[in-house]
């Protein structure tokens, strides 16, 4: 791996986060009936009581509240808490001046004066790549974020996004990508090594896939709502999955199906941020952090989902 930048050295440390996706969704997530303010309040404290030192939010989850809420708990608590959040690139969004005005109105919203990572959410179909990194340069000089990152940026907009912050002597501090078990894209593609290889820390979402690996959800009884025609394909394949998973936690002193399931990301160098519904998720998905799964289980894991889902570059 290539030096990490000093600037950035923080999020190599960080081995798992916590997402904020869940915070005030009710379309895919039903917050407000299936959890509550007060459940989200208790899973924030619970991850933070156990380490967790990052919270991936976003101006468009929840509308907003997920930053408003954050920002809430953060008033609450004397721990340090590393805050990463990002900019949508919705298409009437055309000038390089959007970021640094959709920053603003995230830290009024979050309540802070700079946040630790701000992040593009994803490619634009209207603003170039450069021009977006040009518009993150100004966000980092004028100290209102501490680092910049993208996420579901390909190998290609990766490395144009790195080398014009790199003209600005800003280091790219990470790539959020789906990455889990279930969806091994990032490896397959190259995005993970040349990560590695440019010392941008590859941050994995979705790193549960949505809940299919926790061992609750099976063929017989998939997850509620959209997920259940999202993944209505894939769950038919994961059985032998959990059920490994299953075994090889009996071996790490009982460890749960997701927490092998994050290990396993963390083994491959990458930074988890699951998201959590209530304390008892958030206490569990921070079991997964701390403790290392073996070079040969890793490989059984490899192996038993190398082919579950096709790839096409
Ligand atoms: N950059 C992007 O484009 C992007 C896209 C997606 C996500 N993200 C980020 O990544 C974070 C995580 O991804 P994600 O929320 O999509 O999916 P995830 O972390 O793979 O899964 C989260 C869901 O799994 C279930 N779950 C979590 N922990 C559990 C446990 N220990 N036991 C049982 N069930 C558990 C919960 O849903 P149920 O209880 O309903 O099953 C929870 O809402 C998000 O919060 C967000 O910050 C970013």
């Amino acid at each position: 791996m290539n030096d990490v930048s000093k600037e950035t050295r923080f999020l190599h440390a960080v081995s798992l986060g916590l997402g904020a996706w869940q915070w005030g969704d009710r379309m895919i997530w039903g917050y407000g009936q299936a959890y509550t303010d007060d459940d989200l309040r208790k899973a924030f404290d619970i991850s933070l009581s156990l380490g967790i030192r990052l919270v991936d939010t976003a101006e468009i989850y929840g509308s907003g509240y997920s930053e408003r809420l954050l920002g809430q708990f953060l008033k609450e608590t004397e721990q340090p808490v590393l805050v990463a959040t990002k900019f949508f690139p919705w298409p009437w969004r055309l000038f390089k001046g959007s970021l640094l005005s959709a920053l603003k109105h995230s830290l009024e919203r979050l309540e802070l004066e700079a946040v630790d990572l701000y992040q593009i959410h994803a490619p634009s179909w209207v603003m170039s790549s450069e021009m977006m990194m040009e518009g993150l340069a100004v966000c980092v000089q004028e100290g209102l974020t501490r680092t910049v990152g993208v996420s579901n940026f390909g190998q290609k907009n990766m490395i144009r996004a790195y080398t014009t912050l790199a003209r600005h002597g800003i280091p790219l501090a990470s790539n959020q990508v789906h990455y889990s078990l279930l969806h091994r894209d990032v490896e397959k593609n190259g995005t993970l090594a040349r990560c590695q290889e440019l010392g941008i820390r590859l941050i994995a979402y979705s790193p549960l896939e949505e809940g299919l690996l926790t061992g609750k959800y099976s063929p017989e009884n998939p997850p509620p709502g959209i997920r259940s025609s999202q993944y209505a394909d894939l769950i038919k394949k994961i059985p032998p999955v959990i059920k490994l998973l299953q075994e090889i936690g009996m071996n790490y002193g009982d460890k749960t199906v997701a927490q092998v399931a994050l290990n396993w990301l963390i083994c491959k160098g990458a930074l988890p941020i699951p998201g959590a519904k209530n304390a008892l998720q958030a206490e569990q998905n921070a079991g997964g952090a701390g403790w290392s799964l073996s070079a040969e289980d890793v490989a059984r894991l490899d192996e038993a989902t190398d082919k579950i889902k096709e790839y096409r570059q």
